[in-house]
């Protein structure tokens, strides 16, 4: 890291620009002819001072004390040099460079303890300078050329206050867009480490869905096997009837594998439309429970993928759970547009239960954090033997969004 701000680095470039035009000025100024002496004037020690602090401008201390106070001496001694040796004629110009150079290399109070020992050796030179001048005219009134410098000062101590205070605002607004891209930066970062444990605990989910309803089929068939072989010469009725079990254990793993697996996808619809892929999630209900859901669907063909995603989730979740869970005997499923909303109802009349008591599932919360994502509102309505309802909702309009 480089320890100078140098012009590529200038927090504020056009400032710096600005300051090289103001010194271009004076040491144009320096030029011009006497007004006493009409001959031209060229003071080398002034123009040397000059264009030290334009060298100086091009390299600012970013780091170290010991640094930043030798420089602001320099640049202190520079301008004395130039004020009261070399009677510059544009001295206060050097004393608001100071001012402004001290607000890229210090913090807030050292910066305003600069502009104030600027005003003070400001004052200083006008003094000695106002006592060393010979004017080329006797003024009528001397105590009036007194009232035009102690106006001088005053104007020179606004101007002083304003452009510190114009600096000081530019730069605070430049820390408080570099702050905030910052924190947007973070917040990205965090996204992005939420999305991946997300995903992780989806993995973690499925793996263990299959652990529990794969591994236990797979197990059990293997024991039907096992002991239909042994089984087959002695007793071979009973052989057939455990090989039937084992091919009805056989398709159930089948169908856990293809559950799993539809989990995975990215794109649970496969192109096919909320109606049909609603329709084979039935279907395969019924096949594995035997219950038949009552279904009234109401659907809008343009709603938003990702609505239509979520209430494929959300549904086969819940009739998930019911099928595991709920033992229920009766299902019903409605979906309903409204001109503003969509409704998605899962009704079952299985045996409940406790939602306080409820913490660990991923299945529900998942629910949950999917309608909420779309500005919708998730409802479990439950207790034990009491069936279960889920009543997700979701706006259309911020759906479409
Ligand atoms: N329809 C339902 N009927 C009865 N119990 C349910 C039903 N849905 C969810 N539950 C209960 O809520 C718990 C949490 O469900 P969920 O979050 O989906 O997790 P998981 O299904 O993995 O256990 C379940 O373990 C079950 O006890
Ligand atoms: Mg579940």
């Amino acid at each position: 890291m480089s320890r100078y701000i140098e012009i590529k680095t200038h927090p504020i470039r056009f400032l710096l620009y600005l300051e090289w035009i103001l010194l271009l000025i004076v040491a144009l100024t320096e030029l011009l002819p006497d007004p006493v002496t009409k001959l031209p004037r060229l003071s080398l020690l002034n123009l040397f001072c000059v264009g030290s602090l334009f060298i100086l401008g091009l390299k600012l201390p970013k780091v170290g004390r010991l640094d930043k106070l030798v420089y602001n001496i320099v640049e202190i001694g520079i301008i004395l040099a130039a004020s009261i040796a070399g009677e510059i004629r544009l001295f206060p110009v050097l004393y608001l460079i100071l001012t402004i150079r001290s607000c890229w290399i210090f913090g807030k109070w050292k910066r305003l303890a600069i502009m104030v020992l600027a005003f003070v050796l400001f004052l200083v030179t006008l003094i000695y300078r106002f006592q060393t001048f010979t004017f080329p005219f006797r003024p009528a009134v001397p105590e009036k050329l007194e009232f035009i410098l102690m106006g001088f000062a005053i104007f020179f101590g606004l101007v002083l206050v304003f452009l510190f205070l114009l600096v000081n605002a530019v730069l605070s607004d430049r820390q408080s867009r570099e702050k905030l891209a910052l924190a947007n930066a973070e917040i990205r970062k965090y996204a992005l480490k939420i999305e991946d444990m997300a995903t992780l605990q989806e993995s973690n989910r499925i793996a263990c869905d299959i652990h529990d309803s794969l591994g236990d089929s797979l197990t059990a068939l293997n024991l039907q096997i096992e002991t239909a072989l042994k089984l087959w010469r002695s007793h071979p009725t009973k052989a057939e009837y455990l090989l039937g079990e084992a091919k009805r254990l056989g398709s159930t793993a089948l169908r856990e594998v293809r559950e799993s697996a539809s989990k995975l996808r990215s794109d649970p619809l496969e192109g096919r439309g909320l109606q049909e892929a609603i329709a084979h999630l039935i279907q395969s209900f019924h096949s594995t429970t035997g219950v038949l859901p009552n279904c009234s669907i109401y659907l809008l063909n343009s709603i938003p993928v990702e609505l239509k995603v979520s209430i494929y989730r959300i549904l086969q979740e819940a009739l998930t759970n019911i099928c595991k869970h709920a033992q229920a005997t009766h299902v019903e499923i409605q979906i309903m547009t409204t001109s503003t909303d969509i409704y998605l109802i899962i009704d079952d009349n299985g045996k409940g239960f406790n939602l306080k008591q409820n913490t660990t599932g991923i299945g529900l919360q998942g629910m949950r954090d999917r309608t909420q994502s779309l500005g919708g509102q998730l409802e479990i309505e439950t207790s034990p033997r009491k069936g279960c309802r889920i009543t997700a909702s979701f706006p259309l309009l911020m759906g479409n969004g």
